[in-house]
């Protein structure tokens, strides 16, 4: 039975708490929160994806609100970890380095430097560590990756991905929109595409990056080409500046020498393939979402049980390079070259 500990009882700890119990030899044994009164917080739904809300059952599940109180006392083999960003870097080290296997949510860190100590950590302790990169497991982006890599339509002319939303408003106190502790929307959200992008088509050679601002800096939106020396167009769009009442809304459109794959989380079918000639369809794709999947991955890993290589930790930290160009673009409004 491999014995699972949640850190961080907020949207995504109680996203992880769902996809955990339904992963046959695994048990939830320990929940660490730093808020006292999480047990009636969960009552409340919060977050941007279904998933995540109903009742919690506490039974059997030590509460602690410390992290270090839970690694030295629960005798964790696992260890969700859905903490605020700030926190991934130190918090990953710590549960590392006493033998616990993690599922660090994404982004990997605030920093590359911070993620390259995350992988020094893993590598040192002989752990599974695993960034929660959930869109590399969606099953619709799965499928895409796949019908890409198997060049049947040829290669890439464009590719145009988006993600937009309000800024997350459910954090107890409001972390998210500090730049300081979330990475704000580049970081935070618009992360998921960047690493997307570099999963389907490697790293690029380039990144420019137009950015909107709030009046005191903050930036909402953020749109970036991603230069790969050739003729193909690719460009991602994050943005945190829409009106509450717009919801969320993610979507790619992929354009091939012989085929369009589109994706729209609003529509449906959310998924098809148009090829040139013929009639467009939606293909099979893997059950549940990205988040069971990425978790079904874990174990695997943890388990020693074969798994595809979906995602590195090198790839995870060059993600966050990647935002960090692509944010220094911003600021300069010049093309920043990724070495
Ligand atoms: N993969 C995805 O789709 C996705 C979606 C949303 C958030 N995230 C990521 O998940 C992470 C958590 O985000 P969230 O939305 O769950 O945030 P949240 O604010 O809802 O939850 C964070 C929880 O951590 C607790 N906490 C804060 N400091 C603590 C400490 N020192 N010790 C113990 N508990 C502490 C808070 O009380 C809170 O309950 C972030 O890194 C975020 O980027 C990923």
């Amino acid at each position: 039975m491999l014995r699972v500990g949640i850190a961080g009882f907020g949207f995504m700890g109680r996203m992880h708490f769902r996809q955990w119990k339904a992963v046959k030899g695994a048990q939830i044994v320990a929940i660490c929160d730093a808020n006292p009164n999480i047990k009636e917080d969960t009552k409340r739904a919060v977050g941007n994806i279904k998933g995540a809300e109903g009742e919690i059952d506490f039974g059997g599940i030590e509460v602690y609100r410390d992290l270090d109180e839970m690694l030295a006392k629960a005798r964790l083999d696992a260890l969700s970890l859905t903490l605020p960003t700030y926190l991934h870097a130190e918090c990953s080290e710590k549960a590392l380095s006493h033998g616990v296997n993690v599922l660090c949510e994404k982004p990997m860190a605030l920093t590359a430097a911070e993620c390259n100590r995350m992988i020094r950590a893993a590598r040192k302790s002989d752990k599974v560590l695993q960034i929660g990169h959930c869109v590399r497991f969606w099953p619709e982006y799965a499928r895409a990756k796949e019908i890409v890599d198997s060049s049947q339509y040829g290669r890439v002319v464009a590719g145009m991905f988006q993600r937009l939303g309000s800024a997350p408003g459910w954090s107890v106190d409001n972390w998210f929109v500090d730049e300081a502790r979330s990475g704000g929307v580049a970081l935070d959200l618009h992360i998921h595409d960047t690493d997307y992008v570099q999963y389907l088509l490697g790293m690029p050679k380039a990144v420019c990056s137009h950015g909107a601002k709030k009046p005191g800096g903050q930036l909402i939106h953020i749109v970036t080409e991603y230069e790969y020396g050739d003729d193909k167009v690719i460009v991602a769009e994050g943005g945190w500046g829409m009106s509450p009442t717009f919801g969320f809304e993610m979507s790619f459109n992929i354009i091939l020498e012989k085929a369009t794959l589109v994706y729209d989380c609003t529509r449906s079918p959310a998924f098809r393939v148009c090829p040139g000639d013929g009639q467009a369809f939606t293909p099979q794709v893997a059950a549940g979402d990205g988040y069971s999947q990425e978790i079904e991955h874990f174990v695997k890993t943890v388990r020693g049980e074969p798994v595809p290589q979906v995602l590195t930790l090198e790839q995870s930290r060059d993600s966050v390079r990647l935002v960090e160009a692509e944010r220094k673009s911003v600021d300069t409004h010049k093309k920043v070259a990724i070495k």
